[in-house]
């Protein structure tokens, strides 16, 4: 893939997003504007892509068999431009060609990724919100927003570039999700996503919890993907392991417990189109709330056995409230062998009544709570009476292709929906 850097003070980030990116596998080269190699060293970006980095004089040298940017535009499976000034925005809606990046972007036929970045002042002006519009018009284009935050003008507001580590993830989104026209996908436009992540915590006294080895990952992932394609996305989270950096541009409600977990779900429901409950809700919780003081550990095993009771059923309420145009998906965390995981599982979406379920067995190896991939059976409920869930078996993949699969069924199921009664 080709990383390009535009003029910003963002580009001093450009070397770690190019390292990230070739420790994990991928061959890259780089390209700097004039005003991005005063910014950031093209000495850096060579070492750490392992190869030389184009500017714009090498357009011109006499020993290019063919001229530069079509050719890396030819080479690059995916461009991304990390940062991309108010300037190159504007050359690349207007179709100008003068310089290598924006020669490369013109004659690029492939997906590319842009992450934005400059002080608020110039983000927010009209001219850079229309050239902005325009290019996440573009269907070849994943246009980043940069975040807000402390910029390198010392102005609190929006402007920062997206992180390092949230490009890594578009970018591997993109590539998954190109179509042969380099087309990347916006079919969540327009609609609006719940998503729940992580475990829930219930504490037992000021020092003890109960929770699970959920890391967050899958619904974070759901919940990016989901975004990328075009949808607004509200992700409510219990503590997370993972980079915070994936949290980035999605409307998120940090909880602790069921309670709250519930209860911020509660409140976002009316609003959504779908649920993707992926949340690991921690199952008891002490009867009566935590005890107000550490108990000795001498008593704590039987007083907490005793004392536990389970916690609300989050998902089956949510299903209960739910407005017939809404749609919504579980997941269900489970162990055995596939015949005793299927049983489970079918008894599971007709007792919580959800459209899908996923079932993902978390007893082997290299798959399930905080593993990269994922893998199981999807369930879809047939609400006619006497009628078996429909079973798809999902081989074991990386967790952001498993995150694409599942958008693809329930946004079916978004325009099943929609369709009128009977059609
Ligand atoms: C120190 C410094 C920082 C800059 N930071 C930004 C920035 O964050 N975003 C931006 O759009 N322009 C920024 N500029 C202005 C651009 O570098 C300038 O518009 C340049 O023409 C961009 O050209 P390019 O897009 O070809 O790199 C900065 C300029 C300087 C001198």
């Amino acid at each position: 893939m080709l990383v390009a850097a535009s003029g910003s003070i963002a580009a001093v980030k450009t070397p770690l997003l190019v390292s990230a990116l070739v420790r994990a596998g991928a061959e890259v080269r780089c390209l700097l504007t004039p005003s991005a190699a005063r910014l950031v060293s093209p000495v850096a970006l060579a070492c750490l892509s392992r190869h030389r980095c184009y500017q714009d004089a090498d357009q011109w040298q006499p020993s290019e068999p063919r001229p530069l940017h079509i050719a890396l535009a030819e080479w690059a499976e995916l461009v991304i431009v990390a940062p991309l000034s108010a300037t190159s925005l504007a050359r690349w809606t207007q179709g100008l060609a003068d310089g290598l990046l924006a020669g490369v972007l013109l004659a690029c036929e492939r997906p590319v990724l842009a992450a934005a970045a400059m002080n608020t002042g110039m983000w927010t002006q009209a001219a850079v919100r229309r050239n902005w519009q325009q290019l996440q018009a573009d269907p070849r284009v994943w246009a980043l927003d940069p975040a807000a935050g402390l910029l390198a003008c010392d102005r609190i507001g929006e402007g920062r570039m997206a992180s390092p580590e949230l490009i890594e993830l578009a970018a591997a989104h993109a590539l998954m999700q190109a179509d042969p026209a380099g087309h990347l996908p916006r079919d969540w436009a327009g609609r609006r996503l719940l998503v729940s992540a992580g475990p829930t915590v219930e504490a037992l006294d000021p020092a003890r919890l109960i929770s699970n080895r959920s890391s967050g990952r899958m619904g974070v992932l759901i919940a990016q993907a989901a975004r990328l394609r075009g949808a607004a996305v509200t992700l409510v989270h219990g503590p997370l392991n993972l980079p915070q950096a994936w949290l980035e541009g999605l409307c998120c409600e940090a909880v602790e417990s069921a309670v709250q977990m519930g209860r911020a779900l509660e409140a976002n429901w009316p609003e959504a189109d779908a649920l993707v409950m992926a949340a690991a809700v921690a199952d008891w919780r002490r009867r009566g709330g935590p005890a107000a003081s550490k108990a000795s550990k001498e008593i704590t095993a039987s007083a907490l056995v005793g004392d536990l009771e389970l916690v609300p059923d989050l998902l089956a309420t949510l299903v209960h409230n739910r407005r017939r145009d809404q749609v919504c998906l579980g997941f269900a965390a489970l162990s055995g062998d596939d015949a005793t995981l299927q049983e489970r599982a079918k008894a599971k979406i007709r007792a919580k009544g959800c459209d899908w379920l996923f079932a993902n067995p978390i007893d082997r190896p290299g798959q399930g709570f905080g593993a990269a991939a994922n893998g199981g059976c999807l369930l879809g409920l047939d609400r006619r009476p006497g009628a078996e869930p429909t079973l798809e078996s999902i081989p074991t993949m990386d967790k952001s292709g498993l995150a694409h699969a599942l958008l693809d069924r329930l946004l079916e199921s978004l325009n099943q929906a929609a369709m009128p009664a009977g059609s």
